[in-house]
């Protein structure tokens, strides 16, 4: 098969959110900490009666119906997560019941979770699934689904929610480049859940901030190694058009893209300008440590890699900032916001993808893209997914409520025995919502 990649996509999340500028007066802090020091504009969350396996329910039957898919095509599904409901039974056993319902019984794949990179694990074994000789020519199925919620304190306004499902086959309109693709993986403390009894994790965030940008720098230099054996020529940033970050907050991304342009400074692209040079040429003496740690470094890059940040990430950051971090789903909602802004312009495009997994995992990987044939066109995708609709129609809360309903959530984690209020009036038709979990821990849910 050729041009194995991503065919169809959907995005859903919760209607419920919050303004990071109410949340920034509430909480108390310096005006601006959350909207101009993080970058975010809103956060999504779970109220009581979603949670990732519904989220994860709205998304697939809402994929397959738009785009009329047969459940009977799908021959691996795979579910990448780190909210965890059950230590045991898959999030992919839940979502099953679609399949079961249609007859459709045979579905490899379960869960993958490592922090934000689970996604992008799940994403890999159905891409190399329909690549290898074990593909039965089905296609392959992803959903990353994740519910991210943080103690009271700095980290909390970066939660976020959704869930996201993405159609793998052959003939993609946007199609993996698989050769080129590097990975970072490291023992780190910087982000985990330890403690089973709490939704929540423990946070070391300078480290996590630390951490990631190391493990963008060495994704990179190994990207640019294979690209440069494999293509016998140099790569550098002017060789890709678009470039799409996991986007734990805004500021972040803007920072990592700066990185990348002191990466080529640092590696004496030739396709780095003078001024560039001059400006952070000083900077290329600092080892590793210091220029994790130099704010004139920090500032310098972001202000030369301005005008480039504005045309190749800036489409590209619309949802993280509406709705924070969404873990496994985040760095493929940024890529639903590049396809939802630019889709009529992104022929023949290379676009860079960086994911992050806390503790740690990552990798860089590209993708290209051609406007490709309805079902399966990108201009399809973005009217599909029909995002500033799914953005305008939510119903925001004000910070008191926000605390409460998290009050409820942490007394309710791990719990059995309730039943939901049932309150689905914020919800659209058609959306998956969790009505009570019985005496055996076992879940159940309906559709609006
Ligand atoms: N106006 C404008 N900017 C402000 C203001 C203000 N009033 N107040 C603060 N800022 C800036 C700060 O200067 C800082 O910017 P900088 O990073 O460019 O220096 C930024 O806002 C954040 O302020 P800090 O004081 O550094 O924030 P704090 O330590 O309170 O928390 C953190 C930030 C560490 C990101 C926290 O939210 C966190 O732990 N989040 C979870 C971890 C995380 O997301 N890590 C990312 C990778 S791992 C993952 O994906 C989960």
């Amino acid at each position: 098969p050729q041009n194995v990649g991503i065919l169809a996509m959907e995005i859903y999340f919760p209607p419920t959110c919050i303004q990071q500028d109410i949340l920034e007066n509430f909480d108390g802090v310096s005006k601006g900490k959350y909207t101009i020091g993080l970058g975010q504009d809103c956060m999504a969350f779970c109220s009581e009666v979603e949670d990732v396996i519904s989220m994860g329910l709205t998304a697939v039957t809402s994929l397959l119906e738009k785009y009329e898919i047969d459940p009977k095509q799908i021959g691996r599904m795979e579910v990448g997560s780190e909210t965890v409901i059950d230590k045991s039974k898959s999030i992919k056993t839940f979502l099953m019941k679609i399949f079961e319902d249609c007859g459709n019984t045979d579905i490899e794949g379960v869960d993958s979770t490592n922090a934000c990179y689970g996604g992008t694990a799940a994403l890999f074994n159905c891409v190399n699934w329909v690549e290898s000789s074990s593909w039965d020519g089905r296609y392959g199925l992803v959903v990353s689904t994740d519910s991210a919620v943080y103690a009271e304190g700095p980290a909390r306004p970066t939660g976020g929610a959704g869930a996201m499902a993405m159609l793998i086959g052959p003939d993609a309109p946007i199609a993996f480049e698989s050769k080129f693709r590097a990975s970072h993986m490291a023992h780190a403390y910087d982000f985990y859940k330890p403690d089973l009894a709490s939704e929540y994790p423990v946070v070391d965030g300078k480290l996590s901030q630390t951490c990631y940008l190391m493990a963008l720098d060495s994704c990179y230099k190994g990207y640019c190694q294979k690209y440069e054996k494999l293509q016998g020529n140099q790569f550098s940033m002017a060789d890709a058009d678009y470039f799409v970050f996991h986007s734990p907050y805004n500021k972040l991304v803007q920072k990592s893209f700066a990185r990348l342009v002191f990466d080529d400074v640092a590696r004496n692209a030739s396709s780095v300008d003078e001024s560039a040079k001059e400006k952070l040429g000083p900077f290329t003496s600092l080892d590793g440590d210091e220029s994790y740690q130099s704010r004139d470094l920090e500032k310098a890059s972001q202000q030369v890699a301005k005008p480039d940040y504005d045309k190749k990430v800036q489409p590209g950051t619309l949802i993280p900032k509406q709705l924070g971090n969404m873990y496994t789903a985040s760095l493929y909602a940024a890529f639903a916001s590049l396809i939802h802004n630019k889709s009529s312009s992104l022929e023949g495009k290379r676009v860079m993808m960086f994911s992050y997994g806390s503790g740690l995992t990552a990798t860089m990987f590209s993708l290209r893209l051609t406007e490709g044939k309805a079902p399966f066109s990108l201009q399809n995708i973005a009217k599909i997914m029909n995002i500033e609709h799914k953005l305008k129609t939510r119903t925001e809360f004000e910070p008191e409520k926000f605390v409460e309903l998290m009050h409820v959530m942490e007394n309710r984690y791990g719990g059995k025995d309730y039943k939901t209020s049932k309150d689905t009036g914020h919800l659209a038709p058609g959306t998956y919502y969790l009505t009570h979990v019985d005496s055996k821990y076992r879940r159940y849910y309906a559709k609006k």
